[in-house]
């Protein structure tokens, strides 16, 4: 059994998994050695995420976070995903056991210097040998990961990136959503946005359309990031979701063993309508999942919140547990 000092420091380190808005969307029930993980649909954001997609996947960030981390304090561990047929919200079963899983403990530092970083980066390109570490973490977890590498087909994306954020900024539900998420009073979770100043970010982007502003700026960002990749998955079921999540968590990290920190470019993922422009672009079957940029950062940024373990650890109820 592990002690509880051991688990808490694995959960700590688990929580640091990026998540769409902070929304942190994650519950941790404990029950012996076993850690539930459910998704905390409370935490949900219908306008940006409609099919709980990229809740799901930031809950698979935290899957793979819990497996380093736990590598990092020489537990292994078992994992039985989607175990409950009758409750979709328990996501995965993790029971502490064995010996670490290999080539995990070494990212265990890396989980707390994992940050998103959405200024631009420094002109460095990305090596070819980390490039390819990141796409084999990727296909580590059961996902691809697609460099857009090719000047026409990076300018599209970056098309697509412009496009998605003039629709977003467009529909005042949405809006409303990211504005609720930046709230000046949130503490524990929610965003700050380098070019904005809360409070009075949170005023503007509730009351004003700043598109054209917004999809410059990423327009930019995307033509001119070190690499750009798509993150994608076979299929696009909650398992690949789950998949995706872990795969993403797998090569962020690996990317800051490289020095590489990432950003996310998602509004062609986001609006439905883009998603296959996208996939297009990556020239195989199957689902973008994630847009994203990676490169050197040029500075370590103050890192974004956590809910305190407390909020989103419980104690599964009594030996009757499903
Ligand atoms: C599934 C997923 C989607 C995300 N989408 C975006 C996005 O579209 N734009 C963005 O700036 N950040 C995006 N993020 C990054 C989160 O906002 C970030 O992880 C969160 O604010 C916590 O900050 P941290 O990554 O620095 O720990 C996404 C993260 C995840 C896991």
């Amino acid at each position: 059994m592990t002690d509880p000092d051991t688990r808490s420091r694995i959960l700590n380190n688990a929580i640091r998994a990026p998540s769409s808005h902070n929304t942190q969307p994650w519950i941790f029930s404990l029950a012996g050695d076993d850690i539930n993980l459910f998704a905390d649909r409370t935490r949900a954001l219908p306008a940006n995420d409609p099919d709980d997609r990229e809740l799901t996947i930031s809950c698979g960030c935290a899957l793979m976070a819990l497996r380093v981390a736990a590598a990092g304090e020489g537990c292994g561990t078992r994992i039985a995903l989607l175990p409950d047929k009758d409750d979709p919200d328990l996501l995965a079963r993790i029971t502490l056991i064995g010996d670490p899983e290999s080539g995990l403990a070494p990212l265990a530092p890396l989980l707390a210097q994992r940050q998103t970083y959405r200024k631009g980066f420094d002109g460095r390109p990305v090596p070819e040998d980390a490039r390819d570490a990141l796409i084999a973490a990727a296909t580590a977890e059961g996902a691809w990961l697609v460099p857009v590498e090719d000047d026409a087909d990076r300018h599209k994306a970056a098309d697509l990136v412009a496009r998605g954020d003039e629709e977003q900024w467009g529909d005042p539900a949405w809006r409303r959503e990211l504005a609720a998420w930046m709230h000046p009073r949130r503490t524990g979770d929610g965003l700050t946005l380098p070019w904005l100043t809360i409070p009075v970010a949170q005023l503007v982007v509730r009351s004003f359309d700043m598109g054209n502003g917004v999809a410059a700026r990423d327009e930019e960002l995307a033509e001119h990031s070190p690499l750009l990749t798509v993150l994608g998955t076979e299929g696009d079921t909650v398992a690949d979701w789950i998949a995706a999540g872990q795969a993403l968590q797998n090569l962020l990290l690996t990317g800051v063993h490289a020095g590489l920190q990432g950003s996310y470019l998602n509004q062609p993922v986001q609006v439905a309508r883009l998603r296959p422009e996208l996939g297009k672009l990556t020239g195989r079957p199957g689902h973008p999942q994630i847009l994203l940029r990676m490169g050197y950062p040029e500075e370590i940024l103050p890192l974004s919140p956590r809910r305190p373990l407390k909020e989103v650890v419980e104690n599964a109820p009594g030996p009757d547990r499903p």
